[in-house]
């Protein structure tokens, strides 16, 4: 049984005083709340690591310092982007690859979304691998044929050290702030796709979702949609809201694992 996780994606949101100011509220609310069974991670923008990570460690909130994207070359004329080195020099454990926002608005391919994966895992870094169809797939019935094809495009030439090192985030592109959440039964069906995909692949990774996930909708997709934890957008900028979404699933995997 993989141990639950939530990792809030803060995207291009808070400045560095910002960051602080919310990594401190997290610290509060962690200590005021315990949390027993879920690990927590952030990822911040780039510029705010540093800071995060440094309140993150002084104050011992606990969380898992996460990136939201790495390059996958080692170092090198690549204006503009940051290593894996780089990353992991400021204590950076985990790193989200291939958002659906950087796939769509950055040209993000399956074939680089695999190198990068490579390179993360293959370091010993957590890999937050995102998958997911958009509405029009969706709309086609093909979607579990869409996200088993992006996962055996991204996790298929993993070597073996890598292999452990992997996080599936399903992440229908129609349910990112949007407000629209996927109905359980649809993230359940997903699930267990995924889950026969990664077993095909030789693969256990925990299963996360993304997408509107909020307090009010947390409980349930953690108790019946069968997923092992989710990857927060909107919800993650504000403390209470994101601690209270890691506060139901710590509930969930309580009471019924
Ligand atoms: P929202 O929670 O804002 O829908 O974003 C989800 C997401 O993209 C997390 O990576």
């Amino acid at each position: 049984m993989p141990t639950p996780a939530v990792y809030g994606n803060w995207k291009m949101n808070l400045d560095v005083v910002e960051a602080i100011h919310l990594t401190q509220q997290l610290g509060v609310l962690r200590r005021r709340s315990p949390l027993e069974h879920v690990e927590v991670g952030v990822a911040p923008p780039f510029v705010d690591l540093r800071s995060v990570g440094s309140v993150n460690e002084a104050d011992r909130i606990g969380l898992v310092l996460c990136a939201q994207h790495v390059n996958e070359h080692e170092s090198g004329a690549f204006t503009g982007e940051v290593s894996l080195a780089m990353l992991e020099r400021l204590g950076v454990r985990a790193v989200i690859v291939g958002h659906s926002e950087r796939r769509r608005l950055y040209g993000m391919d399956d074939a680089l979304v695999a190198s990068t994966v490579a390179r993360v895992a293959g370091a010993g870094l957590r890999a937050i691998v995102c998958v997911g169809e958009d509405a029009e797939v969706r709309a086609s019935g093909g979607e579990e044929a869409f996200v088993a094809e992006q996962l055996r495009a991204a996790l298929g030439g993993l070597t073996e050290g890598a292999r452990g090192n992997v996080t599936v985030a399903y992440e229908p592109l129609w349910a990112i702030g949007t407000g629209v959440v996927a109905e359980t039964a649809q993230v359940a069906a997903q699930n267990h796709s995924i889950r026969v995909t990664l077993d095909e692949l030789g693969l256990e990774a925990p299963v996360l979702y993304g997408g509107s996930v909020s307090p009010e909708n947390a409980a349930e997709l953690a108790r019946e949609g069968a997923v092992d934890g989710f990857l927060v957008g909107g919800a993650s900028l504000r403390a209470e809201a994101f601690h209270a979404v890691c506060r139901a699933v710590d509930d969930c995997y309580a009471s019924t694992r």
